[in-house]
């Protein structure tokens, strides 16, 4: 019997007496005071012990029994349920590992010199504007009160697909268009469809971490691909991994040394994924947001015998917080893909993707790329100078100016200094797999590097390089 059973009443309280006494009793039961299998007072002894009504406690028992705290038993009486076994003591709250750490420090900021995200000046109001208001839904009338399309609504699709036929020279219909939540979870979305556990991927060497980490989480065995000025070094997977099942590459500007797969390079590896069935997904994060030069087409644009997923997000284009990206998907693979995303992952929600489609019809989208080129062109201009100026070694990385430090150069320790001084640079050997061919070097984002405020930040950071000299 729950002879440590002390229910203190107050009589004075809003709250109702009969809902005092099943806090008192969930919490004796919660806190292990009362174990599983005691037997607890009838609603009488307890009304009489209290000085309340029967109905009361007759309340409180039935709200614990529905809780499944408490059960009844016809002779047995009422007892308290079996509760799970615990190692005892509240669990600690959980922490992160390593990967997660250096994941939320890479997008902690914003930050002078940070990769992966654009300038602070000149977000797409209008488009935020548009997808805060209610309009969407209210033109979308009854029909947002339907399940939207897991594919992603046409509107944007439709506009995706338009778009890549000019920019990308890649010609698509809006049904192998997959609306996602960015790169990231395209990715996902196309490692469910191909299915590839335990198979061989290649990939870049250096690369993209959460690509490799992804690839791992979805058991893919990673064999490192080196990188050079003509991109992956495609020879090398054949030599090497000619049984891989897939490759990720970014081939318009290489993650994170900016060098765009070169065209006999970019056939050697259709030509390879044709004959060994292997598959090819297409990270173009950066679109057509190309500083120098024109940018190449999408690799997807080449491809006849349809191995290429091709992979676009709006991240660098509008802003990662729009959390938006698209697959284009091999028309034989449509199908699978439409299934995997209406049952495990579907796109996200209809009021950003069509407010995004009236961002594109209305031609900000293109008129934005072309002004952030034009920015970011200036920018790196005005880093460079600097760097020409400190007679520093560097070369253009996709929309980072790559800074080279001498072997041995702790760019990692570099980089915790340049934080606590409002600066991210990403250092080069955190992109590396293997920490035996790591170089050194640090990725000066330029999207992030006002002009104005280059000169004083390079002071900056020099002095701390200098001292590891
Ligand atoms: C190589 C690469 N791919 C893709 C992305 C973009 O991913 P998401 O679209 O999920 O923001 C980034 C962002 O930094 C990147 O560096």
């Amino acid at each position: 019997m729950a002879s440590n059973l002390r229910i203190q009443l107050d009589r004075t309280a809003k709250l109702s007496l009969s809902e005092q006494i099943r806090m008192s009793i969930s919490r004796a039961i919660e806190s292990g005071l009362l174990a599983p299998g005691t037997r607890l007072p009838s609603w009488l002894d307890l009304a009489a012990q209290l000085g309340v009504a029967r109905g009361t406690v007759q309340a409180a028992y039935e709200r614990l029994s529905d809780a499944q705290m408490i059960e009844t038993f016809r002779a047995g009486g009422t007892r308290v349920a079996p509760r799970p076994r615990t190692a005892g003591g509240q669990p600690e709250a959980p922490r992160l590992g390593a990967f997660m750490q250096s994941y939320q420090e890479m997008n902690a900021g914003p930050a002078i010199f940070q990769l992966g995200i654009p300038a602070f000046e000149g977000l797409p109001e209008k488009l935020f504007a548009r997808a805060r208001s209610s309009n969407l839904l209210k033109t979308g009338g009854l029909s947002s009160l339907l399940y939207p399309d897991p594919r992603g609504e046409v509107e944007l699709r439709r506009e995706i697909a338009g778009y890549l036929s000019i920019a990308r020279n890649l010609h698509c219909y809006p049904e192998q268009v997959f609306i996602t939540s960015g790169y990231i979870s395209g990715l996902g979305l196309a490692l469910r469809v191909l299915g590839l556990d335990g198979k061989k991927a290649w990939m870049e060497e250096p690369g993209f971490m959460v690509t490799r980490k992804g690839l791992e989480l979805a058991r893919l065995n990673i064999v490192p691909v080196p990188v050079d000025a003509e991109g992956i070094d495609v020879g090398y997977g054949i030599e090497n991994a000619a049984d891989a099942a897939l490759v990720v590459v970014t081939p318009g500007q290489q993650a994170p040394l900016g060098s765009t797969l070169s065209l006999r390079r970019r056939l050697q590896l259709l030509e390879w994924a044709a004959s060994s069935d292997a598959w090819i997904i297409e990270d173009d994060y950066l679109s057509e947001l190309q500083l120098q030069g024109r940018p190449a087409p999408a690799l997807a644009s080449l491809d006849e015998g349809k191995r290429v997923i091709h992979i676009g997000s709006f991240s660098k284009t509008i802003s990662p917080g729009l959390r938006l990206g698209f697959i284009v998907a091999p028309t034989d693979l449509a199908n699978a893909f439409a299934e995997v995303a209406a049952t495990l992952a579907p796109a996200p929600s209809p009021v950003v993707q069509l407010a995004t489609a009236r961002f594109m019809r209305d031609g900000h989208y293109v008129r934005r790329v072309r002004r952030l080129k034009r920015l970011y062109s200036g920018q790196q201009d005005a880093l460079c100078e600097q760097l020409r100026i400190r007679d520093a070694e560097w070369v253009n990385a996709g929309l980072a100016v790559l800074l080279r430090l001498p072997d041995g150069a702790p760019d990692v320790q570099i980089v915790r200094e340049a934080m606590t001084m409002g600066m991210a640079p990403s250092p080069l050997s955190a992109w590396f797999a293997a920490p035996s061919l790591a170089l050194p070097g640090l990725l000066l984002g330029v999207a992030t590097a006002p002009a104005h405020h280059v000169a004083a930040s390079c002071r900056q950071l020099f002095k701390i390089i200098d001292r590891y000299r």
